[in-house]
């Protein structure tokens, strides 16, 4: 079992700018050690990336290397620590296949990294071993986003 399990904060935040979705995802990533699963969900320009931007910079990874893996699916990162993929499915239908597609499986036996997938929706029902959060970001443009991190 991870060590940052029972130590990631879940519930309801709200942020007004990117800084502070940016700064939330960072809080995140601090706690990280290897072996956890992070599923983003929320619309276009919710937040995902910034969030991701946050995480990847906790863990040692150049946030301006961070963008929307849309077209190249998964981006890695190797921190001196750990491994982060970086998925996003936004291209992908709804099931098996997405996981398929990536390779998700393989992903998820790389007991050290750190796995963050955004448009996790598509992922339907697949099976994910815990542990395993979800971080689901709402609202558009200038307005503050709600963002929930919960337990899976
Ligand atoms: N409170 C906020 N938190 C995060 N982003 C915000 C906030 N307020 C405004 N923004 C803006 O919203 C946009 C969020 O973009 P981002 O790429 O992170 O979205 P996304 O959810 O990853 O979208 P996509 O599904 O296209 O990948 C940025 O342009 C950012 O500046
Ligand atoms: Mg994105």
């Amino acid at each position: 079992m991870s060590a940052a399990t029972g130590r990631i904060p879940t519930g309801a935040w709200k942020t007004h700018d990117e800084a502070e979705t940016f700064a939330l995802g960072a809080r995140i990533g601090a706690i990280l050690t290897g072996g956890e699963i992070i599923l983003l969900d929320g619309p276009l320009g919710a937040g995902k990336t910034i969030f991701v931007k946050g995480l990847a910079s906790a863990l040692g990874v150049d946030a301006s290397e961070v963008t929307s893996p849309s077209f190249t699916l998964v981006n890695r990162h190797e921190t001196d620590r750990l491994t982060l993929y970086h998925l996003d499915l936004y291209r992908l239908p709804v099931g098996a296949s997405a996981a398929h597609a990536v390779d998700l499986d393989e992903l998820l036996a790389d007991e050290c990294a750190v796995i963050v997938i955004e448009w996790a929706e598509r992922l339907g029902q697949y099976p994910l071993p815990t542990p395993a959060w979800r971080v689901s970001l709402a609202g558009d443009g200038a307005e503050p986003r709600r963002i929930r991190i919960t337990r899976l």
